[in-house]
């Protein structure tokens, strides 16, 4: 049997649908990411933690993922984020642009670490034609040699661009999370 470790106990106890919700918490305590009144588009949103956490940051969200996921109050729509589909589905403009998108892992790091660089690369480009002026990106990636590429493309239309690595990820895990404040439009 798989032992539960500290993070997803608490979570289960605290009501969150996952112990992800803790890095988004420790993220947005240090860089206000998302604030009270923000809209915000929650790319691979399920089971919901995310979401959660922008109901308590009392922000307005719209999650999307390939599975279907329900969270009281907020809005979610089950798409591929790679399909050019999604612009129908998603109105306005947007305060912030999360990401937690991962791929299914299939044990050769080379392929998982490529594929998140797509799903990380996706977010940026979403993020550029739905964010607001002075709008906010927070993305997932795995680090790998692709990650360089992909900062540097985010810092040109970023004014603020910072490595974030919380104490909630899991010792082991290679995923960081590209935190990027102010988009240049
Ligand atoms: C780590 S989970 C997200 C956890 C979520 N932030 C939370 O706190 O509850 C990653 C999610 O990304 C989603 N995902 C991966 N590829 C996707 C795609 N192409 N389109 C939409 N969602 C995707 C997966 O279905 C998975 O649910």
């Amino acid at each position: 049997m798989i032992k539960k470790d500290k993070a997803t106990i608490r979570a289960k106890r605290e009501g969150y649908k996952a112990r992800s919700v803790y890095k988004l918490f420790a993220i947005n305590n240090k860089y206000r990411v998302i604030k009270q009144g923000d809209r915000v588009l929650d790319l691979g949103c399920w089971p919901g933690s995310w979401l959660q956490a922008c109901l308590k940051f009392k922000a307005d969200a719209v999650g999307i993922d390939l599975k279907e996921t329900e969270i009281k109050n907020t809005e979610t729509i089950k798409a591929d984020v790679m399909k050019d589909r999604i612009f129908d589905k998603i109105n306005g403009r947007f305060d912030a642009v999360i990401s937690d998108m991962a791929p299914n892992t299939s044990g050769r790091q080379d392929v998982d670490n490529y594929k998140s660089a797509m799903l990380s690369e996706r977010a940026f480009n979403i993020s550029e034609k739905v964010l607001k002026e002075k709008g906010n990106l927070l993305v997932k990636t795995f680090q790998s040699g692709y990650s360089d590429e992909i900062l540097n493309k985010i810092k040109k239309k970023f004014s603020f661009v910072k490595i974030y690595k919380p104490e909630a990820s899991k010792k082991r895990s290679k995923e960081m999370y590209i935190v990027a404040l102010g988009y240049k439009g």
